[in-house]
């Protein structure tokens, strides 16, 4: 391990060990390697002052949003994941409870009355791929009969509310193994005796984000906003957006590496992105930073990186392509990040030290390189360990099934200032 220096520190009061990261809307939908709230609570609450515009290039599902939104600054967020930004929009957007309130009810009279009509209803199921791997035959009826009665939902807010929760029962009713984010299907034992029920599921999952609705517009700075779009800075931000030296902070959390062999965030969504019919959700994963390998290996001008990189390239010339591939698309996005950033402007970037190959690459080193780069100054670096976040703390870096490493149990967050 390298030694720390004053300005990289570890400090066990950013681990939030007990803290309750459910608040708000912040317990609307799982996701992996999600952001807890009380980080970009803080880093707000540090760094933020005065800040009236933050953007998050890698929103996800809008941690960093929700939290700017309520300390009253407005926020931007950016992500390639349809469900990441339908979560993203639901959780920063206010709808009137008593609105929710005659929509749960509604829905609840009509669950009521095709469990004890006659009349059930004919939805079309739809016929993707695989759909009866994944899901047992009445699941598939009761999901189509929610996506049918979603679809007929007219207030747009109150559809992307229904959705996020179907989302989350499609998950919890499909045949998937619980606690993965990677689709492993019940033993066949298991799905012997498993016989969920879609409707009250999603009953469940509507009351607890109505409350947590509620705790959101109690304490939510009435005249904040969130916008979230789909653009990749990798290939640049468009103007009409962010222009240049317009946002006061950033706060994100960048995918670890690849998705190939880090978190499959198109993997973790595509159940859901299929039953809400999100089009080319293969893509996710390809259009993920590093989703495209290079076919030159390129070196970066930084020895710590350069040097782990030719490690890597010594124990397996095909893999670093992948990872050359992702650090070449993080320079990109980050040259792009900066221009947005206005004098005297914040970056905090959680990330995580992935390894390959049994080499930990100095991702931390890497981000505060790039910034520099850009006309940046490092504040501090604050290593923190992972007791809450949703992620697997296992892989598989040799892509070797059954063979795994711990993958970060640790993350750094880094901080930077735009000199003037
Ligand atoms: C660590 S997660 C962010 C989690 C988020 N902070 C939260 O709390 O939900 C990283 C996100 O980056 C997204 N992503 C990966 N490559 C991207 C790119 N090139 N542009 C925008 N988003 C990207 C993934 O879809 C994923 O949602």
């Amino acid at each position: 391990m390298q030694p720390l220096t004053s300005t990289t520190y570890r400090d066990e009061t950013w681990d939030f060990r007990s803290a309750d990261t459910k608040q708000y809307t912040h317990g609307f939908h799982p996701y992996p390697a999600m952001m807890i709230p009380q980080i970009a609570r803080r880093i707000l609450e540090e760094f933020g002052q005065g800040a009236q515009q933050l953007f998050d290039p890698y929103c996800g599902t809008g941690t960093s949003l929700v939290e700017a939104n309520l300390k009253g600054v407005d926020a931007i967020g950016t992500d390639i994941n349809p469900l990441a930004r339908l979560i993203a929009k639901v959780k920063t957007t206010v709808i009137p409870l008593e609105v929710i309130d005659q929509h749960i009810k509604d829905f609840n009279d009509f669950v009521f009355s095709i469990r004890w009509d006659r009349a059930r209803p004919t939805p079309v199921i739809p016929r993707f791929k695989n759909i009866d791997y994944w899901f047992k035959e009445d699941t598939q009826y009761q999901l189509a009969v929610l996506k049918e009665y979603i679809e007929g939902i007219a207030h747009e807010d109150v559809r992307d509310f229904f959705s996020v929760a179907f989302s989350e029962t499609v998950r919890e009713v499909s045949l998937t193994r619980n606690g993965e984010f990677k689709l492993y299907r019940k033993t066949p034992r298991q799905i012997e005796t498993f016989f969920p029920d879609a409707w009250a599921v999603m009953a469940k999952k509507l009351v607890r984000n109505r409350r947590g609705m509620a705790e959101y517009i109690r304490a939510k700075a009435p005249a904040a906003v969130a916008r979230i779009y789909d653009f990749n800075t990798v290939y640049g931000i468009p103007q009409d957006v962010l222009g240049a030296e317009s946002v006061d902070i950033i706060i994100t959390s960048p995918p670890y590496g690849d998705s190939r062999t880090t978190v499959a965030y198109g993997q973790f969504s595509r159940l859901s992105n299929q039953w809400l019919g999100f089009e080319k959700l293969n893509e996710v994963d390809k259009k993920c930073m590093g989703g495209k390998r290079d076919k030159e290996i390129k070196t970066f001008d930084f020895p710590p990186l350069d040097a782990v990189l030719a490690r890597i390239a010594a124990l397996d010339p095909k893999r670093v392509h992948d990872v050359v591939a992702f650090y070449a698309d993080y320079e990109a996005s980050i040259h792009h990040v900066a221009g947005v950033v206005r004098q005297g402007g914040i970056v905090a970037y959680v990330v995580g030290n992935r390894r390959v190959k049994g080499i930990e690459i100095p991702t931390d080193k890497v981000t505060s390189e790039f910034f520099a780069r850009c006309g940046f100054t490092h504040l501090k670096t604050v290593i923190r360990a992972i007791p809450n976040k949703r992620m697997p703390k296992r892989n598989s870096p040799s892509n070797v099934v059954g063979q795994t490493d711990t993958t970060m149990n640790r993350e750094y967050i880094v901080i930077l200032r735009k000199e003037g």
